[in-house]
């Protein structure tokens, strides 16, 4: 027996089931497929974003940021708190129950806009006039069909060639989330996004951290003024980060991990940790899609290839998130899957890709969107820039944390802004306002005759902006 919808959506992470919900709001029958299970093997909506992502590692983040406080910190507020101690276990329980709040809340979602939610694989198994057979395999076996299929299958972690993830002494982000005890030492291959969140946790909780990066540069996407400036703190933390090595042989043991690497100079390195995690980026899932069965278009990294619309090479078939190209961004996932939900109902659903901001969630945050000073200089664009320093704001001072600044890119001729670059406290929330501002095509002088509250960390993108027509009031 099968069941007929309007849509099915396979894959119920950010991308899939905020596709899922706004295709229900436009009236469409929608089913949901989700192969996520708990530790309790029952259904784990969510994705990668919920269970091993942005979630968890924002609730480690939490965690470890007030222990480093406490022990760091609060003396300098005349706070004497005796020994502070670290319950890794209640920490990663913490975690789980967040994850789990999550996970609820998007089976709520789904009641309540009328999803029909299926916990198990789904696969195409044919296509026919009109429309898509897809097969449910899992605990309760069903066959769905629809005129109109959404794959949002998100991506999984790349392995190094050769050391397989065994989540004990080789850890992908999965393992990296549910450590169970402070290791000694720790290290990780790759200084990118998942390499400085993880890599930061585990060091303010007492592990001593190497990051082994294969570019020579540090953040080679992040503005370099940027990356430069929160190298240096990451430098001062002692989150160690060696440049343009080459990883060798990784040999693992029961207890630990050998990395053989070359470093810059040339000089054969051999590091001995307790944990390694790899996070060298990471691959789209198409694999238990069935894809050759219907003929849907897949590149040579296992992507799904899709236009500009996600739309793929067969008709009705839509494909969004990080099984896609583009950023692996949880709301770049969710603005295509809205996108995707409002072009079924004959709608304009738009995703604009040059106002999707960028945050890393270490301490201090870096955050932009946009241009670099970078691109604009290889694109051969006029631009002026302006920044302010977090130094200068008296808000930054009053919670004791002063590092880094805000910086704008402007066009030369126009003032449109062109990019803007946060290093410091509360990036992640700062950069909304950069985003409107550009979605508006806003100027650096628009931001700079907004009233902005005092005292607030928001002032320094308002100094930052009037420092593009060189006249700073604070600074
Ligand atoms: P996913 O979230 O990967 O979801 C895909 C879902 O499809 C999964 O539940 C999977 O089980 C399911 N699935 C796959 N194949 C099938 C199938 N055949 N049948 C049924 N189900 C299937 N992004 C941010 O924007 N901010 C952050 O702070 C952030 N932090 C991150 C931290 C870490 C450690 C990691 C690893 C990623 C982080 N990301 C972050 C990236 C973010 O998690 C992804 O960009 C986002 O989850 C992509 O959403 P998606 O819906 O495309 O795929
Ligand atoms: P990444 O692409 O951010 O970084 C990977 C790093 O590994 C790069 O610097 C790369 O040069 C390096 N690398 C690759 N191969 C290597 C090798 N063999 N040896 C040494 N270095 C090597 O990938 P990451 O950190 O795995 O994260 C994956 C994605 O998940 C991110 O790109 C991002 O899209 C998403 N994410 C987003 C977060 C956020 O928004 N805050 C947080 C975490 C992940």
């Amino acid at each position: 027996m099968s069941q007929t919808f309007d849509v099915v959506v396979i894959g119920a992470g950010p991308g899939g089931y905020i596709a899922a919900i706004r295709a229900a709001q436009l009236g469409f029958k929608v089913a949901c497929i989700d192969e996520w299970k708990n530790a309790a093997g029952g259904p784990a909506p969510g994705g990668t974003c919920t269970n091993v992502g942005c979630i968890p590692s924002k609730a480690l983040l939490q965690s470890s940021e007030h222990f480093e406080h406490a022990t760091h910190h609060f003396a300098e507020h005349g706070i004497s708190t005796g020994t502070v101690k670290m319950d890794v276990a209640k920490m990663i329980a913490r975690k789980d129950t967040v994850v789990k709040q999550n996970n609820d809340g998007i089976l709520y979602l789904f009641k309540k806009n009328k999803v029909t939610f299926f916990h198990g694989r789904g696969s195409f198994a044919r296509a026919f006039e009109g429309g898509y057979e897809v097969a449910v395999t899992g605990d309760k076996p069903d066959t769905l069909v629809a005129k109109q299929v959404v794959v949002a299958t998100g991506s999984s972690a790349r392995a190094l060639p050769g050391v397989a993830f065994d989540e004990v002494n080789v850890l992908s982000n999965d393992g990296a989330l549910r450590i169970g005890a402070v290791p000694k030492k720790l290290a990780l291959i790759g200084s990118g996004v998942i390499g400085l969140e993880m890599g930061s946790v585990w060091r303010r909780l007492g592990a001593e951290v190497t990051i082994l990066e294969g570019l020579p540069t540090f953040l080679g996407a992040v503005d370099e003024q940027i990356a430069k400036e929160a190298k240096k703190a990451f430098d001062k933390q002692g989150l160690k980060i060696e440049l343009g090595v080459k990883v060798g042989e990784v040999k693992v043991a029961k207890k630990g991990v050998s990395v053989a690497y070359t470093n810059a100079k040339g000089e054969a390195q051999t590091l001995d940790v307790d944990k390694l995690i790899v996070s060298i980026g990471r691959v789209p899932n198409t694999n238990g899609l069935n894809a050759e069965a219907v003929g849907l278009k897949l590149d040579e990294r296992g992507a799904i290839v899709v236009d500009e619309e996600c739309k793929t090479n067969l008709p009705g078939v839509w494909a969004v998130g990080d099984v896609v190209r583009g950023p692996m961004l949880a709301h770049k996932a969710e603005e295509e899957g809205v996108a995707v939900a409002e072009r079924m109902a004959g709608q304009h659903g738009h995703v604009n890709f040059n106002t999707i901001p960028w945050v890393i969630y270490t301490s201090p945050e870096i955050a932009w969107v946009g241009r670099t000073e970078q691109q604009l200089k290889a694109d051969g664009v006029a631009y002026k820039a302006g920044t302010f320093p977090f130094m200068a704001n008296g808000r930054a001072r009053a919670l004791g944390d002063t590092t880094g600044m805000v910086k704008f890119l402007a066009d030369a001729q126009t003032d449109e802004i062109l990019g803007v670059h946060i290093v410091g406290p509360m990036a992640s929330e700062l950069i909304s306002e950069a985003v409107v501002a550009m979605e508006f095509k806003a100027s650096a002088e628009d931001i700079a005759r907004i009233c902005h509250a005092h005292p607030s960390l928001s002032e320094a993108t308002k100094e930052a902006a009037l420092a593009v027509d060189k006249r700073t009031l604070n600074f």
